[in-house]
Order: C-alpha cells, then sequence, then structure tokens
C-alpha cells in the first residue's frame, strides 16, 4: 500500500499533484471564473457578515492557518486572527455572535480543537471545519464544512493534508473576495488561473527530490536548524521546521526572517545551517538582504528560490528552484522541497520516518 514507496510520507508528498487537484475539483471553474463550495454558499451571508475570522487548530494545520490569515486578509479585508486551539480554549476568549470560527483539523479528533469549537459555539459563534477525515468528530461538530479530499494520511508528520488545507482555504478566501468585491475582477481571475496550474507546478517542484537529497546528504548531522521566510512564506518556514524536528529529532526554529536580528542571530556561525525561503515576489529584496547578514557571519544558507533566480544564487550555498507562482500561492511550492529535506534527513539519520518517537497521528487526549 506504500505504493512502491519505502515510507508513506514520501507516498503522500508525491501525491500533492492529484490531491490539491481533488480538493478544488468541482469547485474551481477558472474558465467560467467560479468558485463553488457548497459549505460556503449556503452561509455565504455568515461570512461576508463576519466582523472578524478566528481559526483554531493545533500544529502543522495551525500553520495552514497562518498561512490563510495573510491570504484571507489580503484577499478579503476581514480581520483574521489564528490561534492555538489549546490556549483559545483556557484563556476566556472573546467571542462574538459575529465572529466565524474556522477549525482546521486533517483528523477531524484532535481534543483541544474539539473543545475549542464546542466552546465557539456556546458563544454563539458560527463555527466552519476544514477536515480532512470524513465524518470524523470535528467535521460533525462544526456547523458547516469543506473536506480537503487529501485521502488518508498515514504518515505522522503532516505533508498532503497542510498543502490541501492551504487550497481549501485559498478557495474560500477568492471565493469571499468576490462575493465582497475586495479584488479586482482580473486579480480574481488571474488567481483562479493560477490555482489550476499548481498541481502540474507542485510535480517540478517535487523534481527538487534530488537536489534536497544531496542537502540532506551534507548536514545530516546538523544539532541545529534555522528557517526563514517573509509574509506569505513566513508559516512555512515554521512549518519546514515543525516537519524536519518532528522527523530527525533536529532541533529547528522557524522565524520570520526580519526577527533574526532581535535574537536568533546570535546563533548564526559557519556550523548553522540557516533555510531561507526566498521566492522571487515582493520582499525579495528585504529577504536577500537577511541573507547576505547571514551570510556575513558565515551561516550556511540552504536557499528556497525561483527557478532563474540570479542573485540570491550567488549568495547561498545550494538553492533549491521551484517554479514561479503569484504571491500568495507560493507556500504550496516552496513546502515541497522543505518536505523532501525532512524526509532525506531522516532517512539518513536511521529514524523512523513514518512514527516518530512520542507522537501520535490524532492527539485525542489534551
Ligand atoms: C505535524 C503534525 C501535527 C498535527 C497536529 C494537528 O506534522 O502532524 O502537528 O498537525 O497534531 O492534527 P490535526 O490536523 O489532525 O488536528
Amino acid at each position: 500500500e506504500k505504493n512502491g514507496y519505502d515510507h508513506f510520507m514520501l507516498k503522500e508528498i508525491y501525491e500533492q499533484p492529484n490531491v490539491i487537484k481533488d480538493t478544488y475539483r468541482g469547485r474551481l471553474h477558472a474558465n467560467e471564473g467560479i468558485i463553488k463550495m457548497a459549505g460556503v454558499e449556503d452561509n455565504l451571508q455568515k461570512f461576508l457578515n463576519a466582523e472578524r475570522i478566528l481559526i483554531i487548530a493545533c500544529g502543522t494545520s495551525w500553520h495552514a492557518g497562518l498561512v490563510a490569515e495573510y491570504i484571507l486578509e489580503e484577499f478579503t479585508r476581514i480581520p483574521v486572527e489564528v490561534e492555538y486551539a489549546s490556549e483559545f480554549r483556557y484563556r476566556n476568549p472573546i467571542i462574538r455572535p459575529n465572529d466565524v470560527v474556522i477549525a482546521i483539523s486533517q483528523s477531524g479528533e484532535t481534543a483541544d480543537t474539539l473543545a475549542a469549537i464546542k466552546l465557539a459555539k456556546e458563544h454563539g459563534a458560527f463555527v466552519f471545519g476544514v477536515c480532512n477525515v470524513v465524518g470524523s468528530s470535528i467535521s460533525r461538530e462544526t456547523h458547516a464544512g469543506a473536506y480537503t479530499h487529501a485521502g488518508p494520511e498515514i504518515g505522522v508528520a503532516s505533508t498532503k493534508a497542510f498543502t490541501t488545507q492551504i487550497t481549501v482555504l485559498t478557495l474560500i478566501a477568492l471565493r469571499l473576495a468576490q462575493a465582497k468585491g475586495t479584488m479586482s475582477k482580473s486579480d480574481f481571475h488571474r488567481h483562479l488561473q493560477e490555482l489550476e496550474l499548481i498541481p502540474a507546478k507542485v510535480q517540478e517542484a517535487l523534481q527538487t527530490n534530488e537536489v534536497a537529497k544531496a542537502i540532506a546528504a551534507v548536514y545530516k548531522d546538523a544539532p541545529n536548524c534555522l528557517y526563514l521566510g517573509r509574509g506569505y512564506n513566513f508559516p512555512v518556514a515554521l512549518e519546514g521546521a515543525l516537519k524536519l524536528k518532528e522527523i530527525s529529532y533536529i532541533h529547528a526554529e522557524g522565524y520570520p526572517a526580519a526577527e533574526m536580528k532581535h535574537g536568533p542571530i546570535a546563533l548564526i556561525d559557519e556550523q548553522m545551517p540557516v533555510v531561507v525561503i526566498a521566492p522571487k515576489q515582493e520582499h525579495y529584496d528585504k529577504v536577500v538582504s537577511n541573507i547576505q547578514e547571514i551570510k556575513s557571519r558565515s551561516g550556511k544558507i540552504i536557499a528556497v528560490v525561483t527557478q532563474g533566480d540570479e542573485q540570491v544564487k550567488a549568495l547561498a550555498d545550494h538553492v533549491i528552484e521551484v517554479p514561479y507562482t503569484i504571491d500568495a500561492l507560493s507556500p504550496l511550492l516552496t513546502t515541497i522541497p522543505l518536505q523532501l529535506l525532512s524526509y532525506h534527513i531522516a532517512v539518513m539519520r536511521n529514524c523512523n520516518v513514518d512514527q516518530p518517537r512520542n507522537l501520535a497521528k490524532s492527539v485525542t487526549v489534551e
């Protein structure tokens, strides 16, 4: 059932072009300029009247929520807050009837997320679920929702769940932007068309496998690793670091690139690998200066760049090239080589990739 792959994780990484397509199938009609999602359409007024969107999740799903925060605010101008479910439920949170809560969960069984949903419902909020497992507790407990259609995710480290969650949340953001008129018609169409190209571009991004493997061989014994990104790719840095720590047991931290000078820069020396997500988009020049700061302190730079990039290539020790896409969709591509890098490092360290120590696929206790 691993389909010839050594591990479920690798199989699931490689399934991403297809499952992203499954996620938007029947929902995205790029040529007609239509996004159809029953759970959103049936509750459109609730979304349009939302004074605020609260996103609650844990782990990788929380990272998808952070990407969605950037996308939803940019496209719809609705204020968004992203909360760890465990913090939200225990801090007497402010929940108003006009809040829309989006709960994100692959398994649909995470205890803290489930409890946070119940709390939000008690306060009268409308709760929308983004789950992968059909019929799961969270999908039943929410008022409405949209499944990710990623298929069973067996590897404990979440991969295809993450990219399909982002896909669903992007579709929602685009539909709301259209309904609110907060995005120009031409931008809307451009995003729909670009979204349709994502599976093929993810397929291309998967061709970085050999490069990722070669880089893994160089850094597999590193005790620490930093991940940096800005804007839409800041959450990708967090997710890259989580993937590395959970399956390879290397200490890794993700940061917004500009926060480096407020502390983490003290860690940089010739021993420290720094993975910088630096696609050609807004803030590119700022990321280039962050890379220069790392280089002048002899840090080892592994950069994820847009195909054809020259500037970062001249500075970095290693580059991994992914196809170009528009800014908001770039996490769907930049995430791929980071998944592969973690995977190969874990394999080279003889770690149990699919079942890392101390971890469970569904966290049904708080
Ligand atoms: C990381 C990972 C966990 C889960 C988290 C939430 O790879 O798998 O961090 O993302 O436990 O799980 P779900 O999405 O099932 O609520």
